[in-house]
């Protein structure tokens, strides 16, 4: 019989980390007497982000007294006592290699159901003072997990905690946990694992994503994963053509100097170019991705490095550096309907979709939405017309007098969620969205209220960051640094920055030039900072538990081998 050795409870407080704020829940310590274990929460008890922990499916974690003693022996620190790996429940019994998903006990007056291990963030570090510690729970199959209040009732230490339902197909904690984030990913009990109605929905969609990709390296539970770059680093390309669009986009074909047709890429990927020395930019391939050329259409942007080299300097015949296509936001293999919805330049990765919906017919409905400011700023108007999308609606926020409505486009108004709410999009189609931020999230809550749940957006600029916790400090651009190590260049972000040893990884550079960055482990377990890697060499410190993709890094583990080029 498993008991309840200790029920601890902490509401969120700032604490201070590296230079940072970091609002968390992590600090729990015991209660004496009985506590009411409600829906969401212990009474007395919070957490500081509820992206990452908390909510109904993760009311309550739990961690063992075995574990203790594991870690204690490990790592050699006799002050562990319940609440510090942040748990609700310390339980004598219940290990994970027994533990599965589904199972259900009674706890004083409450009955709980297991839903899934505990999240892998680098909270946990912090709190023990052990950075590593969030890729040694999983590494030691020792990560403890989360119960959802099936009944609520009063809990209290010394409490028996009663086996009362078996979960269904016997997936253990440990189990699902090396599944979803050790090498090896077993289809078989993935499969098994997606058919336990207990399994969070996060979890679910996480395998899910396993099952569903075909099998390259890197983790699709974890980070969306592309075919390898079908070369490594830039090779010299020639523009073949120079055609220009509007008055500001002009489109650019490239192809290889000895004729040789180049790698087929994703419908919806993009180039980067290595303009000059600090000048590298991204394109979006916006032609036919069969294509006997690939095409990029760039917008001059009044003052730009990059865009006003490409209009100024290149003409045809000039040779450019260019990387192989990259990126993940790529047109999806169903038969649903397919929503391409953009603004102004941001039509190009959904201009190769439609290109390449029109090159394999299937019969799919495709919506072809796009916003500009008048006639003279739309491009590919008539390209998008010969490609016959199902359903074409054009606004203009600002038509010139010489705009024909019904002709050359079908509102007078900005393409917003008013305009969106009106078109009764179907709910089970798969949405692709590029424009302007303010314009993406706009159109990305406006799909979510009409019900569409599979929204992919693809962002000109610089990463959304993730850093889960730490206190937003004020805006501040980035900003190159010199340093005597490799030069690191950080192409979305136009910043380039010379490696020093103290910096100790590439995520922590990228923080000290205030690049954005994704995170949330740093040690290598979950995915979340993985990023493209678009020219160079890294070594692994330490080594990830699971490799990432071909042509990525994990950024908190790695340090450069020579110059790096990083789609960040
Ligand atoms: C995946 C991806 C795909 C993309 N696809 C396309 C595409 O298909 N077509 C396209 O045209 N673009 C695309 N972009 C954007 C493109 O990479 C460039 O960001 C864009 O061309 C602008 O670069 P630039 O060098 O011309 O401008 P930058 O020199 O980077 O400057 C951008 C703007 O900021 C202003 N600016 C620069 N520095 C400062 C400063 N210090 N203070 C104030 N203002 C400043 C400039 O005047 C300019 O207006 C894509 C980007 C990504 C990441
Ligand atoms: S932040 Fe988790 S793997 Fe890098």
């Amino acid at each position: 019989m498993a008991t309840l050795v200790s029920v601890n409870v902490g509401l969120p407080k700032d604490v201070a980390w590296q230079g940072r704020t970091v609002h968390t829940g992590v600090w729990k310590a015991p209660v004496d007497g009985p506590v009411l274990l409600r829906r969401l929460n212990l009474d007395g008890d919070g957490q500081g982000d509820l992206a990452g922990h908390g909510g109904e499916q993760r009311a309550v974690l739990v961690y063992q007294l075995d574990s203790y003693r594991h870690w204690r022996e490990f790592l050699g620190r006799d002050d562990l006592a319940p609440g510090h790996f942040g748990e609700n429940f310390t339980v004598d019994g219940l290990p994970d290699d027994e533990v599965c998903v589904g199972d259900r006990f009674r706890v004083g007056g409450a009955v709980v159901e297991v839903t899934q291990p505990r999240v892998t963030c680098y909270r946990v570090g912090l709190r023990l003072g052990e950075p590593r510690i969030p890729a040694l729970l999983v590494a030691h199959h020792r990560p403890g997990f989360y119960l959802r209040v099936i009944a609520e009732g009063e809990v209290r230490a010394g409490d028996e905690i009663v086996h009362v339902a078996d979960g269904p197909q016997r997936v253990t904690i440990a189990e699902i946990d090396a599944l979803l984030y050790l090498p090896g990913h077993d289809r078989s009990t993935a499969a098994r694992a997606l058919r336990i109605d207990a399994l969070s929905p996060g979890w679910k969609a996480s395998l899910r994503a396993l099952l569903d990709q075909p099998e390259h390296a890197g983790n699709p539970g974890l980070a969306a994963v592309a075919a390898p770059p079908a070369w490594p680093g830039f090779r010299p390309l020639v523009v073949t053509a120079v055609e220009p669009e509007t008055a500001d986009v002009v489109s650019l074909r490239l192809a290889a100097p000895d004729g040789i047709p180049l790698p087929v890429p994703a419908a919806g990927q993009f180039l980067t170019l290595r303009l000059g020395p600090g000048l590298v930019r991204s394109y979006s391939l916006s032609g036919s991705p069969g294509g006997p050329a690939y095409r990029i259409s760039v917008k001059h942007e009044p003052g730009g490095a990059g865009s006003g080299y490409l209009r100024d300097q290149v003409r045809a015949g000039t040779t450019l550096d260019v990387a192989a296509p990259r990126g993940t936001f790529t047109l999806d293999r169903s038969d649903r309907p397919v929503l391409l919805v953009s603004a102004g330049i941001g039509a190009t990765p959904l201009l190769a979709m439609l290109h390449d919906l029109a090159d394999h017919p299937t019969g799919r409905d495709v919506w072809w939405l796009h916003g500009a400011r008048d006639g003279a700023g739309h491009a590919f108007a008539a390209e998008v017309r010969a490609l016959r999308p199902g359903r074409r609606v054009i606004c203009f926020s600002h038509p010139r007098p010489q705009d024909r409505p019904d002709i050359d486009y079908d509102l007078a108004d900005r393409l917003d969620a008013g305009v969106l709410s009106g078109l009764d999009l179907p709910p089970s189609a798969v949405a692709y969205v590029c424009g302007p931020a303010g314009f993406m999230q706009d159109v990305t809550a406006a799909l979510a209220t009409a019900g569409v749940t599979e929204i992919h957006r693809e962002d000109f600029t610089t990463v959304a960051a993730v850093t889960p916790g730490v206190r937003p400090a004020a805006a501040a651009p980035p900003r190159s640094r010199p340093g005597p190590g490799p030069t690191i260049t950080f192409a979305r972000s136009g910043v380039t920055a010379g490696w020093t040893d103290t910096d100790g990884t590439v995520l922590n550079l990228a923080e000290t030039c205030r690049v954005p960055v994704r995170w949330s482990c740093r040690t290598g377990v979950c995915h979340t900072c993985e990023t493209g890697l678009l020219s160079g060499a890294v070594e692994s410190v330490p080594e990830p538990l699971d490799p990432p993709a071909e042509g990525t890094v994990l950024i908190c583990c790695a340090r450069p081998r020579s110059d790096l080029v990083l789609d960040l």
